[in-house]
């Protein structure tokens, strides 16, 4: 895997990338599908350490590993997102800040915006900006995070599952799942997220 990595565009690579794009990211006709608010959506109780257990495939994120968010709420009503992770062939730790802003006071839907020391049209550009659901969560173990994004007449979405621990027990995934399924969202796009060798930068316990 990792000589993929450096190794740049060949034709295999090329088609590889290419099959499993047809097979794992989810596009579609039309607009985004529109999903309901979570109900009684607590946004104080979203903040704290997130970790990500799972996520659908995304290319940009393949390089990722012990991806981590710090959330704290702002004055203002908005999340502060501190991202850190590694990168799994070089090992170097990134960090990436964020704001997210809700579409009202006291949705769950999220319009995420980078926030580094750059001018935002670049921002906007970046991996990451963009529309957030969190479609469920129980805040205490797991959410279940959403995006979707419309490209003319066709969408494309991508999920990821965050835990207040690098893993999830099997009795919990199975939970997760069936709250995917139930909002329509294939279980089988998702892949494990890589969290071998994470350092452990924040105490595992909450609370
Ligand atoms: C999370 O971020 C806040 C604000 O930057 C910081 O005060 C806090 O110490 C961080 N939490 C942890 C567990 O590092
Ligand atoms: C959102 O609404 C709640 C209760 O309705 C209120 O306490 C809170 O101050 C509001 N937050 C903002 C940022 O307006
Ligand atoms: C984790 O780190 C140890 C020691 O540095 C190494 O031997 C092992 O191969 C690593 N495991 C993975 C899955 O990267």
């Amino acid at each position: 895997m990792g000589k993929f990595a450096v190794s740049g565009a060949s034709t295999i690579w090329f088609l590889l990338i290419s099959t499993l794009f047809k097979n794992v990211i989810s596009t579609g006709l039309g607009k985004c599908p529109v999903y309901p608010q979570f109900p009684n959506f607590d946004i104080r109780r979203m903040t704290g350490i997130w970790y990500e257990v799972e996520r659908s495939f995304y290319l940009v994120e393949l390089s990722a590993s012990c991806t981590e968010l710090n959330v704290t709420l702002g004055d203002r009503g908005y999340l502060f997102i501190t991202i850190n992770t590694v990168n799994r062939w070089l090992g170097n730790p990134s960090t990436t800040y964020g704001i997210g802003i809700p579409s009202f006071n006291g949705s769950s839907v999220f319009r995420y915006k980078v926030n580094n020391r750059m001018p935002y049209v670049i921002g906007r550009l970046l991996p990451g900006a963009g529309q957030y659901n969190v479609l469920f969560t129980d805040y205490d173990q797991f959410a279940l995070i959403w995006s979707c994004s419309s490209v003319s007449i066709a969408h494309a979405d991508r999920i990821w599952i965050l835990g207040r621990h690098r893993e999830i027990e099997a009795a919990l995934r199975a939970k997760i799942y069936a709250i995917m399924l139930e909002h329509k969202l294939d279980p089988d796009r998702l892949v494990i997220s890589k969290n071998n060798n994470c350092t452990q930068r924040y105490s595992d316990t909450i609370n």
